[in-house]
């Protein structure tokens, strides 16, 4: 390893291993090669293949690919918790989703990856008055990835968007660090309440399938939501909650139930 390498891989072991594996699908599959070295091994910085990527898919009509990618560069340029948050979002991937193998192929492959990272660039254009690109880039994320999250909702770092298909996450949503949430999942409003009417997601919630929370209400931390719950009432930290509508069948099953991905529902669990 050369010394320039060396630093690399100690100060950015993320973006490190990512080159390494984009290296490796080059080698391996040729039809894969113009993609990993335009995607990945072309650029310098995480953050550079990070516009590249989000550019090519999301450009569109009068906001070219070229146009987005200067604008996406300015934005990570501009916030370096971004790029922090981005590393986090890989590691969570990396580590919870048993389908994932490298931080390449969540970067190049995984559309709940792309959905996020997408979302983290319109809240920074929407929190900076710049409202009308962050609803174009809601639009395209809609429309390529089926994953809409207002710009305006409060994401934190270390989430996990599995298979991501149909998550909606409305305009005043609070989703805390370290959450993993599956297809499906809604945190929309009940259509009864108004200004602040969308869920809080406390830290290290584990949201299944499908699962709809309704309303202003907080899911407390370290709970999980089971697959196909309508949740309208506020959940307890450290719960499991299913059914339509929701009631608390026990307690988490583990004192990390997101980064577990554990969605067993044990007879001990019935505990409390
Ligand atoms: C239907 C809805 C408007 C509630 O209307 P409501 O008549 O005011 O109902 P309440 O909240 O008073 O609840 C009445 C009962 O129905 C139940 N209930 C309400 N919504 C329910 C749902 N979606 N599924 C199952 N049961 C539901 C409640 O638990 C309650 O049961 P209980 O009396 O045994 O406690 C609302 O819950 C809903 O589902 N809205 C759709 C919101 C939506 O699609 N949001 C996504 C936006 S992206």
């Amino acid at each position: 390893m050369s010394l320039h390498q060396e630093k690399i891989a100690q100060v950015d072991p993320i973006w490190f291993a990512m080159r390494e594996r984009a290296e490796g699908f080059a080698a391996s599959e040729p039809a894969i090669a113009i993609l990993a070295h335009a995607t990945i091994l072309q650029h310098d910085r995480l953050e550079d293949a990070l516009a590249y990527l989000l550019a090519s898919k999301i450009g569109d009509g009068g906001v070219t690919p070229l146009l987005a990618r200067e604008v996406f560069e300015e934005v990570l340029d501009a916030d370096p918790e971004i790029g922090a948050a981005v590393r986090a979002d890989l590691s969570a991937v990396f580590d919870r989703d048993p389908a994932c193998h490298s931080y390449a192929q969540a970067f190049l492959f995984f559309k709940g990856f792309h959905a996020l990272q997408s979302y983290r660039i319109a809240h920074w254009l929407f929190t900076n008055n710049r409202a009308p690109f962050a609803y174009f880039i809601q639009s395209r994320m809609s429309e390529l990835f089926a994953v809409d999250i207002h710009p305006n909702a409060k994401i934190g770092r270390g989430i996990l968007m599995d298979h991501a298909t149909g998550i909606v996450v409305g305009e005043t949503a609070v989703v805390e660090d370290d959450v993993s949430m599956l297809h499906g999942v809604t945190l929309g409003g009940t259509g009864k309440e108004h200004e602040d009417r969308h869920p809080k997601i406390r830290r290290g919630v584990l949201l299944g399938a499908g699962a709809k929370v309704l309303g202003n209400i907080e899911v407390g931390e370290y709970s999980r939501v089971a697959a196909g719950s309508v949740v309208l009432k506020p959940v307890p930290a450290h719960c499991t909650v299913a059914g339509v509508p929701a009631k608390t069948v026990g307690c988490a099953g583990c004192d990390r139930p997101s980064q577990a991905m554990d969605h067993v529902i044990r007879e001990a669990d019935f505990d409390i």
